[in-house]
């Protein structure tokens, strides 16, 4: 059976706005120059100074020992659940995170694990979810070895784990004996949108990694991290998977001018998602969750128009956006600007009106 095919008509109309994912960046000049600059090395063998620099850099923000350059958040997702967890171990998540929906069923796959959904509202689960759903060790039911967090949580809408719940959530784990994973694609964009520093939000977890393809802005890559003996497990797997590179310090350079100068305008980005929210609010029929950091998720079904309809109206428009989960998921990032954000609203009252 074929795969379904990419969200766009080819026949629409160029894209001009792309609220698709925070994904969709584009290297900006500044950081192909730092890249081309970039001293580099075999990152295989740890030779590749750029690469070394953005490790050490990442383990320091996230207050870790060590960490590890990844092609892919998606594999330190997968690298960490692999030295976390043995084959017949259970893991346990929100029941919308990417681990169980969106990564290819590799933890399944890959290590045999099952994943527990634990339900919460807006991509989070309560404490006590948790500690419901936790049991003792006996010879009949699978070994509870990990929790799983995303901060921020993606298809909840990018809400933001409170410090608090997190430091609940840890202790629980801790205290029954398992281990703490954070999925920290849009990290950053908890931390900037708080004032809550990256390394005080993972403190009580044992790893955690940001992404760099995504409002960061850089083409590839994300950082794991945590204590050194972790590290050097996950660094097996990364050569198991295939994941070991050689010149990696190009693309770890475009990752350090993220970190330099990409993280604090992620608030510009926060900022024109209320903007988007609060637009889209005042159009009849449509349904906005107020965003907290750089996800807007709406539904136009009391317009009388199904998201799919909305979504191909705009495709038709030069806007790339998607249905995710039923909604329809808007990411502002480095590429989408106020103006922008001004003629996608414009667009969304349009369609509504002549509907
Ligand atoms: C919460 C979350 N985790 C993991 C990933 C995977 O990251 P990548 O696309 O770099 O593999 C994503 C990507 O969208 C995500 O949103």
């Amino acid at each position: 059976m074929a795969y379904t095919p990419p969200p766009r008509d080819p026949k629409a109309a160029p894209v001009r706005i792309n609220l698709l994912s925070d994904t969709q960046t584009r290297p900006t000049p500044a950081m192909r120059e730092a890249m081309a600059r970039a001293e580099v090395g075999d990152e295989q063998i740890g030779d590749d100074p750029t690469v070394n620099l953005l490790c050490e850099r990442v383990a320091d923000l996230l207050g870790k020992e060590a960490a590890v350059f990844m092609p892919s958040g998606t594999m330190c997702n997968v690298a960490a659940t692999l030295v976390h967890c043995r084959s017949g171990d259970e893991i346990l998540a929100h029941e919308t995170a990417h681990l169980i929906a969106r990564e290819g069923g590799a933890h399944a796959a890959l290590g045999g694990f099952q994943i527990t959904p634990l339900a919460g509202a807006d991509g989070q689960f309560a404490a006590e979810t948790l500690r419901k759903a936790l049991h003792p060790r006996t010879r009949y039911q699978p070994p509870q070895t990990l929790v799983s967090v995303e901060q921020t949580a993606n298809i909840g809408g990018g809400t933001i784990w409170k410090k608090a719940a997190l430091d609940e959530v840890a202790q629980i784990a801790k205290a029954a004996g398992l281990a703490t994973h954070m999925d920290g694609a849009r990290l950053l964009n908890a931390t900037v949108a708080t004032g809550i520093a990256a390394h005080d939000m993972t403190q009580g977890w044992d790893s955690a990694w940001i992404d760099f393809s995504k409002g960061l802005g850089a083409p590839i890559g994300g950082v794991l991290a945590g204590s050194a003996a972790f590290i050097d497990e996950v660094w097996r797997w990364k050569q198991r998977l295939g994941g070991s590179m050689r010149q990696a310090g190009i693309c770890a350079a475009a990752c350090i001018h993220a970190l330099d100068h990409h993280v604090d305008r992620l608030a510009d980005d926060h900022a024109n998602a209320r903007a988007l929210a609060r637009g889209l609010s005042q159009i009849n029929g449509i349904t906005v969750q107020e965003p907290e950091t750089n996800l807007v998720f709406f539904t136009p079904d009391g317009a009388g128009i199904p998201a799919d309809k909305m979504v191909a109206e705009l495709h038709k428009r030069g806007v790339l956006i998607a249905v995710m989960d039923g909604r329809i998921r808007a990411c502002t990032h480095l590429d989408v600007t106020t103006a922008m954000i001004e003629e996608m609203i414009g667009h969304v009252r349009e369609i509504v009106r002549t509907a």
